[in-house]
């Protein structure tokens, strides 16, 4: 019997041009507006200008306990009764857990999975609008933000369904700036974001649909957007894709790649994108060696929606040929080492992504498929 739950931001406004919609929809939800964004906050001055009464807060890199601390902290001085995050995944996940943690009080390891104590939050977050400028993550759609311990060596979440954006505005031509290593870590991220829900279990109708027609536009629009970064209808086809990933994540499950990419980060420190995309192919092989008939059935549709061809040797080759060509260094080069390989697919095993994988895996196997990527 089919039967799911979906749900995402109050409102999706996605398109080029659209990012000039920021003021009004802030305007709307308050008037201390509190942004994060990059560690450059020159590069979206012209739209953080446009907001009265604003403080910003640059975020540099992933962000760590103590950055999401020190931005609650920054953000209550300022009286902030919204906040707003206008830069890559990082930032607006930033953004999300300062929102929440402004209103419950307390530290993120009260609320964090995994690591922390995994409470609830009780008290309705502050209004948050997103507005990406990479595309690859979907954050401006997911109830989650990931954020680093750099104690534990680990990335986790906060979760709650009061962390969905009130606006998402999604603005390709934010993107027109992102240097190519940004456009392919982002974008073959995007993709797994895809195609991880749409081999899951927990696949529904409506995320399938997301799914199918992400990886096309993935599959049209990256490598040309990382060609020519000026290339707005590539650009265009890249953020979609990214916008229907977050939509088919935070409602259907992701996969091993993305529970292995939470501690690989945590350990290395390496673009998040860059990480699923190296362990991707390896994922593909275990579960098609070791799922169903309906598994395999899957990635062969996934194949034909990205190739042409109604086969998985196609995705994996496909796969192998693009990490190649969009420049992605492999999980040697991003400096994964033998000693690493144990801890990393222990906390693998036990993160909530893997839950979603097609087929169970342990520990071991993870570990052989992290050592295989190498
Ligand atoms: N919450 C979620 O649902 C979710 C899903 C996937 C990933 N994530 C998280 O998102 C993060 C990755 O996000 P990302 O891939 O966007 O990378 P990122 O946010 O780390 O940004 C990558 C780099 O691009 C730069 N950049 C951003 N926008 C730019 C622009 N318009 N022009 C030029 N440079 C620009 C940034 O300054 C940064 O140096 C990870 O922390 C990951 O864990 C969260």
């Amino acid at each position: 019997m089919t039967s799911f739950t979906f749900a995402t931001a109050a409102s999706i406004r996605f398109g080029a041009g659209r990012s000039s919609e920021l003021a009004a929809a802030v305007a709307a939800l308050g008037s201390r507006p509190f942004v994060c964004t990059g560690s450059d906050p020159s590069r979206h001055e012209r739209l953080i200008d446009t907001l009265p009464g604003v403080a910003t807060f640059p975020v540099s890199g992933e962000p760590t306990m103590e950055v999401v601390r020190a931005g609650a902290q920054a953000a209550r001085e300022h009286g902030a009764d919204v906040v707003v995050g206008i830069g890559g995944g990082a930032v607006l996940d930033a953004a999300k857990i300062v929102a929440a943690l402004v209103t419950n009080g307390g530290d993120p390891l009260d609320y964090a999975e995994v690591i922390g104590e995994g409470r609830p939050l009780a008290v309705p977050c502050l209004p948050f609008v997103a507005v990406p400028t990479t595309a690859g993550t979907g954050s401006e759609v997911t109830a989650n933000g990931v954020v680093t311990s750099t104690e534990h060596r680990v990335k986790v979440s906060l979760r709650s369904p009061s962390m969905l954006a009130r606006v998402a505005i999604v603005d390709p031509a934010l993107t027109l700036e992102c240097p190519p290593s940004v456009t392919a870590h982002a974008g073959l991220d995007a993709l797994v974001q895809c195609i991880e829900p749409f081999v899951s279990p927990f696949a529904n109708p409506l995320t399938d649909g997301f799914c199918r027609e992400g990886i096309r536009r993935a599959g049209s629009g990256l490598r040309r957007a990382y060609d020519d970064g000026t290339d707005l209808a590539a650009r265009t086809d890249v953020a979609l894709c990214s916008l229907l990933s977050g939509l088919a994540l935070a409602n259907g499950k992701l996969g091993a790649a993305h529970g292995l990419a939470g501690p690989l980060g945590g350990h290395l420190g390496a673009p998040h994108g860059a990480l699923t995309a190296s362990v991707m192919v390896e994922v593909c092989e275990f579960n098609l060696a070791h799922g169903t008939d309906a598994v395999v059935a899957r990635y062969a549709e996934v194949a034909a929606l990205l190739t042409g061809r109604d086969d998985p040797t196609a995705l994996l080759d496909w796969w192998n040929e693009s990490t190649a060509e969009l420049g992605v260094p492999g999980l040697a080069a991003l400096g994964l080492t033998e000693d690493a390989i144990a801890p990393v697919a222990a906390a693998a095993a036990s993160a909530s992504s893997t839950k979603g994988n097609p087929v169970a895996v342990t520990a071991d196997d993870l570990a052989g498929i992290l050592r295989r990527s190498l």
